[in-house]
C-alpha cells in the first residue's frame, strides 16, 4: 500500500529538495500540496505531476483519513503549530530543520509525538550525507583515536536569505545564521562524535552586515521572493562565534551569512590523535595521519541526501522503527542552539 503524503509549504526546500526526491519514489502518493499563497501550491503541482491537488488550508488534509503523513516545509515558527495539529490528527510528520524557534517548544513537539505514537522526523539532512555517515562509522571504529577538538566554519560572503522576510525576523525564525546554518553543522558534529552530551558553551552574535537593509546587495538565494528590504525586519545574527564543551571533544566555530571577505569557507576539521579529517561541507572529506602527514582522498559516490532522508522517513512510518532523524535524537542540538543564544544574550558562559 502507498503512503499518502501532504506537502505543507511550497517554497524553496519543497521545490529544490523534497519534491525531486519524493517524485522518484513509487511507494507514495502526494494527495495535497498546501500553501497559504495558492500560486505557490499551483506552481509546485505544475512542476511535479506527482502532486494530485492543491489546498490553502492544511486542516483539509489533516481531516482526510487517507493522509498518512505530512511534510512541514514552512518558516520555522510555523513548524510548531502545524506539527502539533498534524500529530493530534494522527499523522506522521517530517518537519524541516530547525525543529522550531526554541528548545522548550521542541520538547513539546517530541512529547506530542510520543503521546500520539507517531513518527516525527526532523530535516537535519546531513545525517544522511554519505560523507557524514562514513566519518561517523570511522569514529565509532576508533580510526581517529581520540577526537579532542572540532573546528567548524560556516561562513559565506553574501548569503543572507530573503532579507526582511521570515528568515531575518526573529519572531518567525528564532534567530539567524546560527539557527539556520549552525543547526546543520553542529548537529552533524554531535552525530559524528557519537551523540556527545553538552557541558557548557560561550557565544557572541552580531547583526552587522545588513543593518542598513536597503543598501545591502544580497545574492539571489533561498526565499529571495519573500525578501522585503522596505518594510521587513532584520533582527537576527548574521555572524556568530562560539565555543562548546561536551563530554567528548570541544568545538570552536564561526558562522557568517555575510562577511566582507570573498571566500566561502564551509568546512569542519576533526582533530584526532591518530587521524584528522577535513570535511568540505556537502562534499567529500580528506584524511591526514602519520609522521610525514599522509593525505588520503577516499573516492565514493554521494547519493542525494534528501532522497535518503525522505526514504528513511517513509520506511519509519510503515515499520514504526525510529531512525536517526527521529526528534529525540535532535533535541540535544536544539538545546545547544538555545544555550548559545542565551550565552550571547547574557554575555557569559552557560552551563547545561
Ligand atoms: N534542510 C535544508 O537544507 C533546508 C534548506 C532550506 C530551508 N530549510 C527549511 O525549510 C523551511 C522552509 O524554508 P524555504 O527556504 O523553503 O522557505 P520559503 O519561504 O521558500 O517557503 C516557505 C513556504 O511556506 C509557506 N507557508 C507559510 N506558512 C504556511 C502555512 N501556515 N501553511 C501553508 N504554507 C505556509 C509560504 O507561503 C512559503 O511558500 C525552513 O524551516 C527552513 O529552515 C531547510
Amino acid at each position: 500500500m502507498k503512503t499518502v503524503i501532504t506537502i505543507i509549504g511550497c517554497g524553496r526546500i519543497a521545490n529544490n529538495a523534497h519534491l525531486p526526491a519524493l517524485s522518484k519514489m513509487e511507494n507514495i502518493r502526494i494527495k495535497y500540496a498546501c500553501d497559504i499563497i495558492p500560486e505557490k501550491a499551483a506552481a509546485l503541482k505544475e512542476k511535479f505531476p506527482i502532486v494530485e491537488q492543491t489546498i490553502e488550508d492544511y486542516k483539509i488534509a489533516l481531516a482526510d483519513s487517507e493522509v498518512d503523513a505530512v511534510f512541514v516545509l514552512t518558516p520555522n515558527f510555523a513548524h510548531y503549530t502545524i506539527t502539533m495539529d498534524a500529530l493530534k490528527a494522527g499523522k506522521h510528520v517530517m518537519c524541516e530543520k530547525p525543529i522550531t524557534v526554541n528548545y522548550a517548544l521542541s520538547c513539546e513537539m517530541a512529547n506530542e509525538a510520543k503521546a500520539q505514537g507517531k513518527m516525527l522526523n526532523i530535516g537535519v539532512c546531513n545525517r544522511h550525507h554519505k560523507s557524514v555517515e562514513m566519518l561517523a562509522e570511522m569514529n565509532a571504529r576508533g580510526e581517529f583515536g581520540n577526537i579532542y577538538h572540532v573546528v567548524c566554519s560556516f561562513r559565506n560572503c553574501r548569503s543572507i536569505p530573503g532579507l526582511g522576510g521570515a528568515f531575518t525576523d526573529k519572531a518567525q525564525s528564532g534567530g539567524g545564521v546560527l539557527i539556520d546554518w549552525g543547526i546543520h553543522f553542529l548537529d552533524l558534529i554531535l552525530y559524528i562524535l557519537g551523540d556527545a552530551k553538552l557541558k557548557n558553551v560561550t557565544c557572541d552574535t552580531y547583526c552587522e552586515m545588513a543593518k542598513d537593509m536597503k543598501s545591502y546587495k544580497y545574492k539571489k538565494m533561498w526565499a529571495e521572493d519573500t525578501a522585503d528590504v522596505e518594510n521587513g525586519v532584520n533582527d537576527v545574527d548574521d555572524f556568530v562565534t562560539g565555543y562548546v564543551r561536551t563530554d567528548k571533544a570541544s568545538i570552536s566555530f564561526n558562522g557568517a551569512w555575510a562577511q566582507n571577505l570573498e571566500k566561502n569557507e564551509m568546512y569542519i576539521d576533526f582533530l584526532g590523535d591518530k587521524k584528522g579529517a577535513r570535511l568540505a561541507y556537502g562534499k567529500n572529506f580528506e584524511l591526514f595521519s602519520g609522521d610525514t602527514l599522509i593525505t588520503e582522498n577516499p573516492e565514493y559516490d554521494i547519493p542525494d541526501m534528501y532522497f535518503e532522508e525522505d526514504k528513511a522517513f517513509i520506511e519509519s512510518c510503515v515499520s514504526g522503527v525510529k531512525g536517526k532523524n527521529y526528534i529525540d535524537n535532535i533535541l540535544e542540538s536544539a538545546k545547544l542552539l538555545d544555550a548559545l543564544y542565551a550565552s550571547a544574550e547574557q554575555n557569559k558562559e552557560v552551563t547545561l
